[in-house]
């Protein structure tokens, strides 16, 4: 069953190899004043960076540089961009990177007018915004959260050891983003796979959820299906366009809030993975690989018949003579052997948890009620301990 919900998605996605030209024209629906926010160089490196200021200088704009946006933003570099944004009064905030980027870029956006403390507002308290937004536009450069057309922004609190996200309304999407996904070609290996695993993980998150039959469910199977195909071509030969492309389409589709419409979703590994992100500043897609077999093995027996399902329609598992048991284990074992193939660490041990800090990862880790088992404080321990 569906169930209620009004869906909009508001930005505007050009792709493909073309979609660098269609940058200028993005640009000219906007004030002359520009916040150029960037990573920690790699657009410096591979050109896309001197492509997008030619393309800024083009359409006329004034550019306030705002580099060095690290993975998983924190609170004090949103301070930064807060002031720079407010200092300089920019009319639009363009993002050239990835998630980090991205999501920072939305975070500054509805902050730098904020009279409030953003991070309690946003990231404790889950406000909405009240103050003046300024819009955002973006051009992707590594292919996994889908921030480039969501409301999600992902802000690290190394002092509170809290990594929290807030899914912001149609008002903080970016009103345009650029995906070329040759320019993904340069992502390093680690981050190439941590990427794809992020995007499996956003899927399952929506698709293990509920038990009625619901449209979303086929899509996201589908992606699913399509995401494990393209990811064994990309592996091999990262510059083949046809794989890079549809990753980076299914990406998008992943997580840009049309396959959780009308249905319930569980969202615990980005929980737990978060959490372990908080305390050891891993690598995002890593942190919830590490996590995610020992808590879907534990949550299984609560969702049977869909881990069934899965297994069977993602993994083509054949179902004759097994138990609904062994063919849902069957999945999740194809799942972790693909995990295995990519090159996935397969543990938090390997991001640098040790058993010590398994008390305070779990007193950072959020709990959610949309899956199949709303986790107890020992569960939580005991899945953090089994991903050691
Ligand atoms: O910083 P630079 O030098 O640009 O290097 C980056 C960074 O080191 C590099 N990179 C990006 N594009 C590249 C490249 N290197 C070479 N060539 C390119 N073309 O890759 C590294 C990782 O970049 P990052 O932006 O951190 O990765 P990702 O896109 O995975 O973003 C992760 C962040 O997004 C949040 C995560 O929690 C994390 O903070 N998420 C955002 C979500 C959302 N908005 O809905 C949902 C996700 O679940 C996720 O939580
Ligand atoms: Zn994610």
């Amino acid at each position: 069953m569906i169930g209620n919900f009004v869906y909009c998605n508001p930005t505007r996605l050009h792709f493909g190899k073309d979609a660098p030209n269609a940058l200028r024209e993005e640009l000219q629906r906007y004030g002359k004043r520009v916040m150029l926010s960037y990573g920690g160089g790699s657009i410096k490196r591979n050109g896309i960076y001197q492509t997008v200021l030619a393309e800024l200088r083009a359409a006329g704009k004034e550019v306030f540089e705002d580099g060095g946006v690290m993975p998983n933003p924190t609170v004090e570099k949103l301070a930064e961009g807060c002031k720079i944004a407010r200092e300089n009064e920019v009319d639009l905030i363009l993002a050239v990177g990835g998630g980090s980027t991205i999501d920072y870029a939305k975070a500054v956006s509805v902050s730098a007018y904020c009279s409030e403390d953003p991070w309690d507002k946003y990231f404790v308290r889950f406000e909405e915004p009240t103050c003046k937004i300024i819009p955002i536009g973006c051009v992707l450069t590594m292919v996994g959260t889908g921030s480039e057309m969501n409301g999600g922004s992902v802000i690290t609190n190394p002092a509170a050891k809290l990594k929290i996200g807030h899914v912001f309304g149609a008002e903080v999407f970016p009103k345009f983003a650029i995906l070329n996904p040759e320019y993904t070609f340069t992502v390093p290996k680690y981050q190439m796979v941590a990427g794809f695993f992020d995007i499996l993980s956003h899927i399952l998150e929506q698709y293990l959820s509920g038990e009625d039959d619901n449209t979303s469910d086929y899509i996201a199977e589908g992606l699913m299906r399509s995401l494990i195909h393209s990811s064994r071509i990309a592996l091999q030969n990262p510059t083949d366009y046809e794989a890079r492309s549809n990753i980076m389409w299914t990406a998008t589709w992943a997580l840009n809030t049309l396959i959780a419409q009308g249905k319930t979703t569980d969202w615990e590994v980005h929980m737990l993975g978060q959490a372990v992100g908080a305390h050891t500043d891993a690598t995002h897609g890593m942190t919830l690989a590490a996590v995610s077999m020992p808590y879907y093995r534990h949550i299984l027996p609560y969702g049977l018949a869909k881990f069934c399902r899965y297994a069977t329609h993602v993994w083509n598992v054949p179902a004759e003579g097994k138990t609904p048991r062994q063919i849902a284990e069957e999945g999740l074992c194809a799942m972790e052997q693909w995990m295995k193939e990519l090159g996935l660490v397969m543990n938090i041990t390997e991001l640098g948890v040790d058993p010590s800090m398994i008390e305070a990862i779990a007193d950072s880790t959020l709990v959610m009620d949309g899956g199949y088992k709303v986790l107890t404080r020992e569960e939580i321990v005991a899945i953090l301990k089994a991903s050691l």
